[in-house]
Formats: C-alpha cells, structure tokens, sequence
C-alpha cells in the first residue's frame, strides 16, 4: 500500500466501523463460530509480493467479524465491559498515525506532560486526594504486578532486584479469597509464590474479615516469616465483592505493610459521589488502580494506577542505561520507570478527547443508569417464582439462579445454570457468563455497555426467561 492511499483507506475504514457501530445490535453478541473456523481461512504462510488493499479489505470484511464476539454490543452483559467511546477512538487513530513511543519525556513531551495532566484529572474526578500521582499502566494486572513488586522491595530494603529471592525472607502477602486472579499471577512472576499469597475469608457482606487478617500476619510474624503487603479488594469480579478500605489500610499501618486497591472495575464508578462509600478510607492506601477502558470509555489498554510514593514505585521500576538518559533536563518525568513496559503507548490521548467530549457529567449519567438498570432486572427476576437472586447487586453487578421447583439437587441445579448460559450464548441476543459463588455456579448479569438502552433490559429480562423456560427440567 503505498502512503498516498492512505486517505482513501482510513476513509474506508472510518465507513466501515461507522456503520459496524450503527448495526452491531443485528450481530449474535457472542461469536457463533467453532474453534478452527477462522483459522481455516488464512494461509499458514504470509504471502511474498504485496496485495492490494481491495483485497484484504475484501477478506477483513468477509471473514474477521463473523469470528469476533462484538464486545461494543449494547446487550454485552458478561465479565466486565471494554467500552470504546467514539471519541476514544478517533484519539486512538491520531495516536497510531503518529505512532510515538512514549517511554521518556523526551520521546514526547506531549505524551508525558498530558498523562501528568490526565492522571490528575481522573485523580479528582474519582474523589482521590491530591497526596495520588499516578500513571497510565496497559493493565489492572500490570498496575498490581508494579505494586506487588514495589511491597517486595520496600520491605527487602531494595535489595530483591540486586540480589535475587534466595536467601531472602519469606515474604508474605494477604488478600481476600475473593480477589482476581491477577493477584495470585504478579505473586508468581514476582517470584514470592502463590502459598504467600494468604488467602483470608470473608465476612457475610463479602469484605475480607480483619480479625483473620490480624491473627494470620501475627502467626507469620510469630513463624519468622515477613509480612509485605495487602491487595483490597473493591468490586471484585464474581460478584462485586468489596473489602472495608478503612479497616483493612489501619491494620497495614499497624504492621507497616503497603496497601494496594484493586478497583479495576468499579473505580470508574467512583466518579459518581454516591459510590464512594464503597471505598471509603481509600486515602489510606498506598496504590490504587481502576480500567477507565473498562467502564468509562477510554479503549483498550489504559489503566489508571495511583500511587502515594511515586519514588518506592520508580526505585523499584526504573532502570537507567545510557541509552535511555536524558541530559540538559531537569524535574522531567520518565513514565517508562514507573511500569513494566519500556516502549508505551500514547494513552493519555484518548482519556483526554473522552474527558472533554462527554464531560464528567455525561459519564456519571451512563454509569448511574447502568446501576439502576441492572438494579431493574435483578428485582424483575427477583418476582419471578423461578428464579433466585445469588448476590444483590453491587454496583451494576448481580448474580442469579434458574431455580425451578422441579429441580432441588445442588449438582443437577449447576448443571442446568451451566447449560443455560450455554443456551444463551448460542441465542445470541445477550451475552453473559457464569461463575462460582459459595460453591454454586451463578450466573453473572453485569451492564456497562456505553451505549446501552432501558430497552435492551427488557430484551435480557425476555430472553433470559423465554431461553430458561425452555430447557429441558427433569
Ligand atoms: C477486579 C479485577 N481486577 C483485575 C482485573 C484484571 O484487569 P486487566 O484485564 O486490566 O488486567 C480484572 C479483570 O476483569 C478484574 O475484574
């Protein structure tokens, strides 16, 4: 393709996702293909002499959506959203055609000083003090990897990264058992291990129980082992469970562990005043982390970390060969020393064109109305004989139970949820995912959609029951 054809096709491209965007509600939500189907449409070679772009565009078209599970659909109800506001998008397209690395100031002073810029605005848009700087990590998973390793460091004296784990501590890191796996992944690849990441139960209302918490680091201590750290969890991702931020942060400072916040999901929402209980104490943390390419809009991959001490995350972070200094400069920022990646996307682009083209008051009515949606549904299945409500909604999030009379064995009652959401998905009106909750397997009914409706509520609520009633009970 030569770069005088570049105009005609991103013209092409702006149609085409114009009009994929108008009509995605005719698409089955979640992919109806088999495993191997689209594979079996592209060479197994790339091809030697150039194609023109009629051509590939030809096959895009042909091929790539039948395959795609239409993440933007209003009805996409399963796991959390990956919005992409369409303001997000244009920014995403001026970011790639200038396709900077933003790893050092110098690379981009634009990328660099308006990330400085936009972690700020979020920071306050979300209630958090001004004691936050904070950055633009790729994900919640990379945002909690940097804190994981930033407890390791700080409570080795900095001396992990030099020397290595053996011969260390055993260092040990406490979370509810209902955090994300994320947790337990930056714990292997931080090298402390998943048997210290302690695991403690929860309470009735789901928040980690701080008297276990308590007596677990106090028979650590008591053992020889050496308490790093806390991961709160706030919205988790079965269903919505919440720790006491307050509760959880006074014991870390008891013990002087750094405390970590996950809210890759539910942080968004906290730019809604009203939410901000479920946090509530969350100046007493040390890092926090929310996905504004979850709920809020801004694309995959942007995820806003905030954190206390900017300098225990870059000591732990940074690395400074001569290729990478910078001379001639004071008081730059190097966000690359703040994260795992070197080379970094331009991210703030996008949250900043999102910020001003929907404004903090457009944003919080998308999210109140996604709450007092899902609120809906839950009450109209709540009224239905056949139905149970698992989990009241926290936030947008609830779980529920096909539970006909006809049926009272527990495993008979799983398989049938399973087979219900099988059954749904291949329906293709609404998509929505399963999970495990007190050992039962629930079904999770979450919005976020950036451009959902009341209406498409009424499609769940009528599919849901229609699809249910169907199968068959024995
Ligand atoms: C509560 C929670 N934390 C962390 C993550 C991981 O997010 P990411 O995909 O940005 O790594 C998720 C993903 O859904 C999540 O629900």
């Amino acid at each position: 393709m030569k770069k005088e054809e570049f105009e005609r096709w991103s013209q092409e491209a702006t149609r085409w996702s114009a009009e994929y965007l108008k009509n995605i509600d005719q698409f089955p939500v979640r992919a109806q293909t088999q495993p191997g189907d689209i594979a079996a449409q592209i060479p197994t070679s790339a091809p030697d002499e150039a194609e023109s772009m009629e051509t590939i565009m030809a096959d895009f078209e042909h091929i790539i959506p039948a395959g795609m599970t239409h993440w933007q659909h209003p009805r996409f109800f399963a796991y959390f959203p990956s919005n992409a506001a369409p303001a997000a998008m244009i920014a995403e397209q001026l970011a790639t055609s200038m396709a900077a690395q933003c790893m050092l100031w110098q690379t981009s002073p634009s990328a660099t000083e308006l990330e400085q810029r936009m972690v700020q605005w979020l920071r306050d848009a979300v209630g958090l003090p001004d004691t936050f700087d904070g950055v633009f990590q790729d994900t919640a998973s990379s945002a909690t990897l940097c804190a994981i390793l930033t407890m390791r460091e700080r409570k080795l004296n900095w001396q992990g990264n030099e020397q290595g784990l053996s011969g260390q501590p055993q260092l040990r890191v406490y979370a509810s058992s209902r955090t994300h796996s994320s947790i337990d992944k930056a714990m292997w690849i931080a090298g402390l291990g998943q048997n210290n990441l302690v695991k403690i139960d929860t309470d009735n209302d789901f928040a980690l129980n701080t008297d276990a918490l308590v007596e677990a680091i106090e028979e650590d201590l008591a053992a020889g082992r050496l308490p790093a750290g806390i991961v709160i969890c706030v919205g988790g991702t079965s269903m919505g469970a919440t720790d006491n931020v307050r509760k959880v942060c006074e014991v870390a400072q008891r013990y002087d562990l750094f405390t970590h916040v996950d809210a890759a999901w539910a942080g968004s929402a906290m730019i809604c005043p009203e939410y901000r209980h479920l946090w509530e104490g969350i100046e007493l943390a040390d890092s926090v982390v929310l996905n504004p390419h979850k709920w809020l809009g801004a694309s995959m991959e942007c995820s806003a970390h905030f954190i206390k001490d900017p300098a225990s995350l870059v000591r732990t972070m940074a690395i400074q060969p001569e290729y990478l200094k910078t001379y001639g400069q004071d008081g730059i920022v190097n966000f690359s020393e703040w994260g795992v990646q070197l080379g970094r996307r331009f991210r703030a682009l996008k949250v900043w064109f999102l910020l001003r083209a929907y404004g903090l008051n457009g944003l919080r009515t998308m999210i109140r109305n996604h709450v007092s949606w899902s609120v809906k549904l839950a009450e109209q299945l709540d009224a239905e004989t056949d139905f149970t409500i698992s989990t009241q909604p926290i936030l947008s999030l609830f779980t529920f139970r096909f539970t006909p009379n006809a049926i009272t064995e527990p495993t008979k009652l799983d398989e049938l949820n399973k087979a219900l959401v099988v059954a749904l998905n291949d329906d293709g009106r609404i998509y929505l995912t399963q999970s495990l909750h007190d050992n039962e397997v629930v079904i999770r009914f979450m919005t976020g959609q950036f451009d959902m409706e009341e209406k498409d509520i009424d499609i769940a609520f009528d599919t849901i029951t229609t699809v249910a009633r169907q199968l068959p009970v024995q």
